[in-house]
């Protein structure tokens, strides 16, 4: 069939303003201010992308595009409800979806055009397919481990780099041989599994603290497996969206990849990936000190400058519009009332970012960890709230700790330091932290929502004093 040239003109006028739509995306996403405008910019973008899509007078039968677009809402409705705290897996899902999706076309794509594919083709074909396949089965994993239905710990045995180079190797030598002979069409199938059993291989060495950096870098490979397939294809939009996705992606990797002091190469190399301790934050025996809310709630409405660090723990309790009571009556009392956050704290970045814009924090107060670091010492308490490892000087002091010479928020430098939580169990990293046997420290042991909404109370007047 051929396309009408007012339809032809709507498609490029519709991928023209999308493209334009993701670039402002990301740029409104780079702030907590614009981030909500960057999320809308880009659901449009997308809306008219897929119209434009829809638009093209090359499709015969909208038969089977319904019935996938039924399917794909009947997954992706549900897929987009889980709690926040199980984004990072949903996230390594819609990427193994999106893998898929981009090797199937490029399988079809191929199978159309073999024998004769011309060169450039079949290697934009065939990095299409071997990033597609690598992704797919490296983002099931991911999401396999995040949801902790595989083990977390690094699955490793000898010579495991090698044989995953050799893999990958292996997989891109057929696709050259390919590229000269496409009519050796049988050999295909190859840069299709070879790269599956590599995505397994690449994640299974990798320890689960190093999850978020390789979901990011699994979102890089994603986009430039869309960008490939943008070439075969012939599609600008999905060229600049792919490349889009692929360099904000990587970009996001290193920055993760320094917050959480793991080296780059390190991760995209999986076997080299952190090795967890056994250590455990159980077999501690010293004591510690705790207080009750109405002896926090005394320190904290007897100090001039409050540092509120949240972490993991205030996303599970859903904390953070009794976190802004909080900080509400404290700034009425004339305490300063600032916000530490770390990059990585939670379990995505920008977790605790989306948490407090969402209880209309204002973002003016929330500092990086280096901005804030440089005020911790003069700082009378540090309020940690469901953080753990973020905070653990044992990254500063401990060459053997797991997450030594990770940076960390200096809370232990503040006069006085105060964490509720509900236990002495460990954080993510699984071990202990030496900032809860501090002289200066008090356990505030609960609920994070719930001890933070008693001392709003105890502060407001209406405590029970029982
Ligand atoms: P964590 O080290 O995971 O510590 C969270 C603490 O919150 C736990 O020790 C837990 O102690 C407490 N907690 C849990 N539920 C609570 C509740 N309802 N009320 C009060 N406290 C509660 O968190 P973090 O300090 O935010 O550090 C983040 C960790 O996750 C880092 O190791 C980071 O590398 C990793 N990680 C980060 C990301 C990204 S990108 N942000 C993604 C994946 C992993 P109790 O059980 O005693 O209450």
């Amino acid at each position: 069939m051929t396309s009408f040239p007012a339809a032809e003109t709507m498609i490029e006028i519709t991928y023209l303003v999308a493209t334009a739509l993701f670039i402002l995306s990301l740029k409104w996403m780079s702030s907590p201010a614009t981030a909500r405008h960057g999320v809308w910019a880009a659901e449009f973008g997308m809306l008219l992308a897929v119209v434009g899509t829809l638009l093209n007078r090359g499709i015969v039968d909208y038969k089977w595009i319904a019935i996938a677009l039924v399917l794909g809402s009947i997954i992706g409705i549900p897929l987009g409800m889980v709690k926040i705290t199980a984004v990072p897996q949903r996230t390594a899902l819609s990427h193994a979806f999106g893998a898929l999706c981009v090797t199937l076309v490029g399988t079809a794509e191929f199978y159309l055009r073999a024998p004769a594919v011309p060169r450039f083709m079949m290697s934009v074909l065939s990095m299409e397919v071997i990033l597609g396949s690598l992704t797919f089965t490296g983002s099931l994993m991911a999401a396999g481990k995040l949801q902790e239905i595989l083990p977390q710990r690094p699955i490793t045995y000898k010579g495991q780099n090698v044989v995953n180079l050799g893999m990958l190797a292996a997989a891109i030598a057929v696709a050259g041989y390919l590229v000269v002979h496409p009519d050796h069409m049988y050999l295909f199938p190859l840069i299709v599994v070879i790269p599956l059993l590599f995505g397994v291989q690449m994640i299974i060495p990798i320890g689960g603290a190093d999850m978020p950096t390789v979901i990011s870098l699994l979102n890089s490979y994603a986009g430039l497996s869309a960008a490939a397939m943008g070439f075969v294809l012939e599609s600008k939009l999905l060229i600049v969206a792919g490349a889009l996705d692929g360099a904000s992606g990587l970009i996001l990797s290193i920055n993760m990849s320094k917050a959480m002091n793991r080296s780059f190469t390190n991760v995209l190399f999986g076997g080299f990936g952190q090795e967890q301790t056994a250590a455990k934050a159980g077999q501690e025996t010293r004591a510690v000190r705790s207080a009750t809310p109405e002896e926090a709630a005394e320190i904290l409405a007897a100090a001039s400058t409050v540092v509120i660090v949240p972490g993991y723990g205030m996303a599970v309790a859903q904390a953070q519009h009794k976190v802004r009571e909080l900080y509400d009556i404290l700034t009425k009392r004339g305490v300063d009332v600032k916000f530490g956050i770390h990059p990585v704290a939670g379990r995505m970045p920008g977790h605790m970012n989306v948490l407090l814009a969402e209880a209309d924090i204002p973002y003016d107060k929330l500092l990086d960890m280096d901005e804030i670091n440089g005020e911790l010492p003069q700082t009378d308490v540090a309020l940690i709230i469901g953080a753990n490892d973020v905070t653990n000087p044992a990254a500063r002091t401990d060459a053997s700790s797991p997450i030594f010479g990770m940076p960390i928020l200096d809370v232990d430098k503040a006069r006085t330091v105060m964490v509720i939580k509900r236990s002495m169990a460990a954080g993510f990293a699984g071990i202990g932290n030496p900032l809860y046997y501090l002289d200066k420290t008090l356990m505030l042991f609960g609920d994070a929502k719930g001890f933070v909404g008693s001392i709003v109370r105890e502060l407001s007047g209406g405590g029970s004093h029982g």
